[in-house]
């Protein structure tokens, strides 16, 4: 089965505009969470989909699902989140787990709710690559020059452009997979891997790319949630 894993599960800390994290907040006429969702459930390939949320916001999100989505209403499942963004993501396979069996043909793609704008281009190739490569990332590549530096202050290095990318989401992942690479990951790396790709990454198991779109943006500041708000043609907020 090919299940959504929508991680709605942060608070939005760098964002600090409302009393409610980023992902509820209104976008036009609807929350940017119901954007999301709608995405996936647009998709016939995704057969279920989970969304993990912070613990206080379970009830309020129900509501949302009541309220908002008229489809498929019975394949959405809500679950509560974790601490980081990994741990919410395990949430909701322990969950697929509790409500589906393990299976070696369970795949699953996981998505921020808050990158509304994803495509369902992006959403049936990060399927077809999930199901031939076990494991996909999506990305663009990178238009600006990376500059990096180890201090802040003076250039370490520069890298070929042609060579760099900037990762979205969704990432995708068979689920078994997914779970061995974790749980072989000892506490402390688990508490500084905050992308899922990477937990992959550092034991050398192979991820292929996806090719995102740069208006797949993710809401992190006021400023992209302006942009975001133009995108819709809602009312841009000061
Ligand atoms: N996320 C999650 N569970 C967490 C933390 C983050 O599901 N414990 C999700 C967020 O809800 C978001 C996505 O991961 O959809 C990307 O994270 P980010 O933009 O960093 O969101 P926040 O953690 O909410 O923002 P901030 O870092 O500013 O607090």
């Amino acid at each position: 089965m090919v299940f959504g894993g929508i991680l709605a599960g942060g608070i939005g800390s760098r964002m600090n505009m409302a009393d409610m994290p980023k992902q509820f907040l209104n976008l036009g006429d609807k929350p940017m969470v119901i954007h999301t969702l709608e995405k996936f459930l647009l998709c016939p390939k995704i057969d279920q989909i989970y969304i993990g949320v912070h613990p206080n916001w379970v009830v309020h999100m129900e509501d949302l699902v009541d309220k908002y989505i008229h489809i498929r209403k019975e394949s959405v499942h809500i679950v509560s989140g974790g601490g980081d963004r990994n741990s919410t993501i395990m949430n909701i396979v322990d969950a697929v787990e509790r409500d589906y069996g393990e299976s070696e043909e369970h795949y699953i793609i996981t998505h921020d709710s808050v990158r509304p704008f994803v495509t369902s281009r992006i959403i049936n190739d990060n399927i077809d690559a999930v199901l031939s490569h076990n494991i996909c990332d999506t990305v663009i590549a990178a238009t600006d020059t990376i500059v990096v530096s180890e201090d802040g202050n003076m250039i370490t290095d520069i890298p070929v452009r042609s060579k760099m990318y900037q990762g979205q989401t969704p990432q995708s992942f068979q689920v078994n997979l997914l779970k061995r690479l974790y749980q072989a990951l000892g506490e402390e790396e688990k508490s500084v891997l905050t992308d899922a790709c990477k937990i992959a990454v550092v034991q050398n198991e192979p991820v292929y790319l996806v090719k995102g779109e740069p208006s797949n943006l993710k809401i992190t500041t006021v400023s992209d949630y302006k942009v975001a708000q133009a995108m819709v043609g809602g009312k841009v907020v000061d």
